[in-house]
């Protein structure tokens, strides 16, 4: 029995295997236990001997298992160690990292720029009453600035205006003005909706809308911040720029914003061309009137300009809808490291 039971252990590879030896012979079915609970029937003079005889078999098996248990649990550790080597020397394997989308690197660029002139970030709801969006700023109902915006309209509608997606973040000059008093010094970036879609049109866009209201507040100040600001977004320190007069109806006087540009070769800075990147002007009366602001007391102005149309012109991007294509290549070269 002894010389069974060690060869039996000895050919145990594994704590498994080992377990059903020491089960078989030490268990409460095993033939040692067996044997001791045999000698019961043993004659009373043999009894003793063959007791202490059993009891030597059994701890010196006992030895034996767990001499065993030793060598399987040492195998077990260095094959777990070869396994998990590692080689220190090998490079590491790079880290893939995402990068700033070039919108909200752009979006980015503007809140710190505005941020060191004082002003803050704004947003608003992109579905809106219409209301907010065309009728308080002074764009009545049959204007053609609604048809010329090609404005998504939705089903329902909020306090018996109609619902539209913005066309403009010019909404949020709105909003801002019923929702807190001057003075105000806002810029709201944010996403814009038009039913267009070309090379240069997306039916979804971007604009950073900006608005001052104080006292006082002149056409100089709104000349003096966005020369400041188009120099620095640009960063040109001379970059020529014209104030034109315009149309809006909610601003009075209206001026869009020219820079200079090399219309050949598509350089910003200079050769002597001009190029219109936004829309401004002093707010209207009429639309300070609409949210209960006094005109003789408070009086401000506002701008508009398209995120992605300055970006392009920043980067030299020819094709608006590379922003929304996800190409990976493009991401990383126009975006910025976050
Ligand atoms: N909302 C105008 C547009 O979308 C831009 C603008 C904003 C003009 C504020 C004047 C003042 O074209």
């Amino acid at each position: 029995l002894q010389a069974e039971a060690e060869a039996a252990i000895a050919q145990a590879a594994d704590p498994r295997a080992l377990d059903a030896v020491r089960v078989a012979f030490m268990g409460k079915q095993g033939r040692i236990t067996g044997l001791l609970r045999s000698l019961g029937q043993v004659a009373p003079e043999e009894r003793k001997a063959r007791g202490a005889a059993v009891n030597a078999l059994r701890d010196g098996l006992e030895g034996v298992l767990s001499a065993r248990q030793s060598v399987i649990d040492a195998a077990a550790l260095e094959a777990r160690l070869a396994a998990e080597r590692m080689d220190v020397t090998l490079p590491p394997a790079p880290e893939v990292r995402g990068s700033i989308h070039p919108i909200s690197r752009t979006m980015e660029e503007m809140t710190a720029i505005f941020g060191s002139m004082g002003f803050t970030v704004a947003e608003g709801p992109e579905v809106e009453a219409d209301w907010y969006n065309f009728g308080a700023l002074n764009i009545p109902a049959h204007h053609s600035a609604r048809s010329d915006m090609d404005t998504f309209y939705l089903p329902g509608d909020h306090e018996g205006y109609p619902l539209v997606m913005r066309t403009h973040t010019s909404s949020v000059q709105i909003i801002s003005m019923l929702s807190e008093p001057p003075p105000l010094r806002l810029i709201v970036p944010g996403r814009t909706y038009r039913a267009d879609h070309d090379a240069t049109h997306s039916p979804m866009f971007h604009q950073c809308e900006g608005i001052v209201l104080d006292r006082g507040i002149t056409l100089a100040h709104l000349k003096g911040c966005l020369t400041d600001f188009l120099r620095s977004f640009f960063g040109i320190a001379h970059l020529p720029i014209r104030f034109r007069s315009s149309y809006f109806p909610f601003t009075e006087p209206s001026m869009e914003v020219d820079i200079g540009w090399n219309r050949r070769t598509g350089e910003i800075g200079g050769g002597g061309d001009w190029l219109e990147i936004l829309g401004s002007g002093m707010v209207h009366p009429k639309v300070l009137a609409n949210c209960g602001i006094d005109p003789r007391e408070w009086q401000g102005f506002a701008f508009g300009m398209g995120i992605e149309r300055v970006t392009m012109l920043k980067h030299g991007i020819s094709d608006l809808r590379l922003f929304y294509e996800s190409d990976i290549r493009w991401l990383k070269h126009y975006g910025a490291s976050p």
